[in-house]
C-alpha cells in the first residue's frame, strides 16, 4: 500500500492501493459511531464499509443522499443533520464520505458543520476525488447564487484511495479524472508527463500515477491550507476550464474542460514568453494521446465575463496560473488582451 503524509495541524494519510477500503477499522479504531455518506449507486460498496466498521467495533449506519452535484445542497445537508441527530452522531463520533467528489464535499462539510466538527474520512471512488476532492480540506455545497460557496476548510482525519474501484469506472470517467493527474505533472511532477507519455490511458501505471498526484496536491495544502498562496497552483487550466463547465451549463465533464483550460493557459505562457513553444506542444500532444479535448469552439465574450468572475480573479482583473518552464508555476495577472486573444485562437482554431 502506498502512503501520502498531508502535513498540517493535524497531520494525515492518504493511503492509495488495492483494498486500501480495508484500513477503514484502523483509521477509525475506538470510534463509537460513524454516519457512512453516500448515493444509491455505491450502496454496496457503503455497505461494505459499514461492514468493515462494525467489525472494528464502531456502531455504524448508512446515510443516503442524492448522486451527483444534487448532494451539494442545503436541503440535502438539512435532512443528513436530521439523520445525525437520530442515530446520535456526537464529537466523539465520524462521518465517512463514500463517492465522487460531490459526495465527499457534502460529507466534509457535514462533519465541518455538525456539532461544531467530527472528524471525516474520505472513501474516494473516482480518480477526480482520489487525486484532488478527498485531499486538502475544502467541503461545501451549492447555492443559487453559485458553486461551492457555502463551505468549510474541514480537513479529514483520513484518505482511503481503493484503486480496485476504479476498474468499474467508465472510460471517459477514469480518462477526465487524468487530466488533473495531466495538471500536477505540468506544475510539478515530470515523472507523471513521462509514464503517461509511455501509456497514455494511465491503467498501467495508475497506483504510481495517484500517488504522484497526491503527493503534489499534499505538498500544496500542507503549505496552504486556506489557499492564500502556493495552492493557487493547482488551479493551472482551470480558469478557462471553470468558465467552459460554466458556459456548458456543467455538461461538460470537470477534466475535460480543464484539459482545454491546460492548453489554453500553455499557450498564454509562450505568448507572456513565459513558456517556450516545445512544452506548450507537449501539453496539447499528451492531452491528444490520452483521447482528451484540447479545442473547444465556445463564444469568448461569454467565456471572458465568466473568467472575470472566477474565484481566484482579483476585482475585474484577469489572473491566470501559467508556467515558468515545465514544474515551475507561476502568476499571470492582467494579461494583454491580445495574449489571450492568440492563446483563444489556439484552442478555438
Ligand atoms: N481543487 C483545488 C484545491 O483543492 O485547492
Amino acid at each position: 500500500m502506498r502512503r501520502v503524509t498531508v502535513a498540517g495541524e493535524r497531520p494525515y494519510d492518504v493511503v492509495i492501493g488495492p483494498g486500501a477500503q480495508a484500513e477503514l477499522g484502523l483509521v477509525l479504531a475506538g470510534t463509537p459511531k460513524a454516519a457512512v455518506v453516500h448515493a444509491p449507486p455505491l450502496a454496496a460498496l457503503a455497505g461494505a464499509a459499514v461492514e468493515t466498521l462494525q467489525t472494528a467495533g464502531v456502531a455504524a449506519e448508512a446515510v443516503v443522499v442524492p448522486d451527483g452535484e444534487a448532494a451539494k445542497t442545503a436541503g440535502v445537508a438539512a435532512a443528513a443533520w436530521e439523520e445525525f441527530g437520530r442515530l446520535g452522531l456526537t464529537r466523539s463520533d465520524a462521518v465517512v464520505g463514500v463517492g465522487g467528489g460531490a459526495v465527499t464535499d457534502l460529507a466534509g462539510f457535514l462533519a465541518a458543520t455538525w456539532v461544531r466538527g467530527v472528524r471525516v474520512v474520505h472513501l474516494p471512488t473516482s480518480v477526480l476525488g482520489m487525486v484532488d476532492a478527498a485531499v486538502g480540506g475544502k467541503t461545501g455545497i451549492n447555492t443559487g447564487a453559485g458553486k461551492n460557496l457555502v463551505g468549510a476548510f474541514h480537513p479529514p482525519a483520513g484518505v482511503l484511495a481503493d484503486t480496485d474501484v476504479l476498474a468499474g469506472l467508465p472510460e471517459a470517467e477514469f480518462r477526465a479524472g487524468m487530466a488533473e493527474v495531466v495538471k500536477c505533472g505540468l506544475i510539478a511532477d515530470g515523472t507523471i508527463l513521462d509514464l503517461l507519455e509511455a501509456d497514455p490511458t494511465g491503467r498501467r501505471d495508475t497506483e504510481e500515477l495517484v500517488e504522484r498526484a497526491v503527493r503534489v496536491k499534499a505538498d500544496a495544502v500542507g503549505q496552504d491550507l486556506f489557499d492564500t498562496g502556493v495552492r493557487e497552483f493547482l488551479n493551472y487550466g482551470h480558469t478557462l476550464g471553470h468558465a467552459i463547465e460554466r458556459v456548458e451549463d456543467f455538461r461538460w465533464r470537470h477534466g475535460e474542460a480543464v484539459a482545454v483550460g491546460l492548453v489554453f493557459a500553455a499557450e498564454l505562457g509562450v505568448q507572456a514568453g513565459r513558456l517556450s513553444r516545445a512544452d506548450a506542444d507537449r501539453h496539447r500532444d499528451l492531452l491528444t494521446a490520452m483521447g482528451l479535448p484540447t479545442r473547444y469552439a465556445g463564444d469568448w465574450t461569454a467565456l471572458q465575463a465568466v473568467m472575470r468572475v472566477d474565484k481566484k480573479a482579483r476585482g475585474a482583473t484577469l489572473r491566470f496560473v501559467v508556467l515558468d518552464g515545465l514544474g515551475t508555476p507561476g502568476i499571470l495577472t492582467d494579461p494583454d488582451p491580445a495574449w489571450l486573444d492568440a492563446a483563444w485562437a489556439t484552442v478555438a482554431a
